[in-house]
């Protein structure tokens, strides 16, 4: 529009030779000179407000829905996020989780930067105990940010990390002794109810493990319980044994908690800049609260559910980089607990590229088309793998010698996405720009806003989980636990 205006007004003043009679030319000229200075300025605002954005393309969906199908939707959308962040929906009860970025620290993440101050120098090891909620949010930030393998090399000032807690396999839990030996450890126990049976199982070995270790005070430093701020067994446990402890407020869910302590403390522990992730997510909230379809938020939310209408029941969020595995799993607990009731929701389902193209790629280019796709993209990082030649070339890669990397993965991903939406599989691309700490707090708030929203267009309460307490409560039953007899 800028460039229209300023051609327009450069044609208005050069080609008219003569001037019509008490015409101003000066005054008309100005005029537009100023409107193209405003239409810049307005611009340079919205790049202002928009640079930060994950930017969701849909327009390798236009196969199966129609501008007009989308557009239809406005209001459904709308409503969906008014009712989210208004809280007058189902399940509002729960809806803490939209004001827990800060830009400055609280006392509380103070005391959390400290707690992991002194866990980082005085441990070669640091166990996250946890399940489901409790344990997915900070696994996923520290794969994605520090890569699956990130315990390499790691000790003290600088601790690995392992989580417990999360299953109930023996091999599992004889593997993490041996990790245990002769290591200096310490403990954060995760747990909003207090009561779940993994990550209770595992508190009781590990806490016995650095009593006996180094003593009952001794112990007593080395182990933080996460967990409600007045009830449960958890904060029994940790008043009764004077545990250091952070809390997980009530009006906050397990699955919209990682920006809590639940994922603070571990995060921070692994050496991550916690407030730069704050910061991220506060970014989030205040960018995605724009209500138009210019808002990721709205096209993300809005194009899945169009598609599950269309008959696209399996959404497979998928990423071209194995960190991101965690938080396809994060992300698959966040979709898959929040709408899968009432009889409705879409699959939630999970993808590492390259590598399941060899495994899930014909599943997706040919089998029952009720599949789409979300790809999630990060650029790629600054320190190149450049090809290099070879004078035999018996492999045939000489073509790409100085090529890098990265480069190959470019086209990996073109050439898939093509293939993918040919084989009609819709595929919604999520460009996220620069991987980072701050990145990593917008990614999570924007995922749970979009979670929130889809969930309100779908009709369903996206913070209840009936279907896991029903779980729980019969595992309870079985096992016999006093208070649950038939
Ligand atoms: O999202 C949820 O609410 C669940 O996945 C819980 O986080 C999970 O069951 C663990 O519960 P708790 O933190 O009470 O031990």
């Amino acid at each position: 529009v800028a460039l229209l205006i300023c051609w327009m007004s450069l044609l208005y003043i050069f080609r008219r030779k003569k001037p019509a009679p008490n015409e101003n030319y000066r005054k008309k000229s100005f005029t537009c000179v100023w409107l193209w200075f405003a239409v810049e300025y307005s611009r340079t605002l919205r790049k202002d407000v928009f640079h930060y954005m994950i930017k969701v393309d849909i327009s390798n969906v236009w196969g199966q829905l129609t501008l007009g199908d989308l557009l239809a939707m406005e209001k459904e959308v709308a409503d969906a996020h008014t009712t989210l962040v208004d809280g007058t929906g189902e399940g509002n009860d729960f809806l803490g989780w939209l004001n827990l970025p800060v830009r400055e620290p609280t006392e509380e993440i103070k005391r959390i930067q400290s707690a992991a101050k002194k866990i980082r120098e005085n441990s070669d090891v640091f166990v996250v105990i946890g399940i489901g909620g409790s344990y997915l949010g900070p696994r996923a930030a520290i794969e994605l940010l520090q890569g699956p393998n990130h315990n390499i090399g790691k000790g003290k000032g600088n601790p690995q990390i392992f989580f417990a807690g999360n299953g109930l396999s023996t091999r599992h839990w004889n593997e993490l002794q041996g990790l245990l030996e002769d290591k200096d450890f310490s403990i954060a126990i995760i747990s909003k109810s207090g009561t779940t049976t993994e990550p209770a199982i595992a508190t009781r070995a590990l806490r016995w493990m650095l009593e006996r270790k180094y003593g009952t005070a001794g112990a007593k430093e080395r182990i933080f319980a996460i967990t409600d701020p007045c009830k449960g067994a958890l904060r029994q446990m940790a008043t009764e044994e004077g545990w250091e402890t952070f809390v997980i407020p009530q009006n906050v869910g397990g699955r919209y908690s990682v920006l809590t302590p639940v994922g603070l403390l571990p995060l921070a522990v692994a050496g991550i800049d916690i407030m730069e992730m704050m910061n991220g997510a506060v970014d989030a909230k205040e960018t995605y609260d724009l209500r138009s379809f210019e808002n990721p938020v709205w096209q993300y939310a809005a194009v899945r559910n169009l598609l599950y209408r269309n008959g696209k029941a399996i959404e497979i969020f998928e990423s071209f980089e194995p960190g991101f595995k965690m938080f396809g799993g994060w992300w698959q607990q966040l979709f898959g607990e929040s709408e899968g009731k009432d009889g409705k929701g879409i699959f939630p389902a999970t993808a590492e590229f390259t590598a399941d193209l060899h495994s899930l790629g014909q599943m997706i280019q040919s089998g029952v088309r009720n599949i789409f796709e979300t790809m999630v993209r990060f650029d790629a990082p600054e320190k190149k793998m450049v090809i290099g030649g070879d004078a035999k070339n018996l492999d045939g890669l000489n073509y790409l010698e100085g090529r890098t990397l990265d480069f190959v993965d470019e086209k990996a991903f073109l050439g898939t996405l093509a293939a993918h939406v040919d084989g009609g599989v819709p595929v919604i691309t999520m460009d996220c720009g620069e991987l980072n700490d701050r990145k990593v707090g917008e990614l999570f708030y924007f995922l749970e806003l979009s979670c929130g929203v889809s969930a309100y267009i779908l009709g369903v309460n996206p913070f209840n989980q009936p279907g896991v307490e029903l779980y729980k409560r019969n595992m309870f039953q079985l096992l016999g636990k006093p208070g649950y007899e038939k």
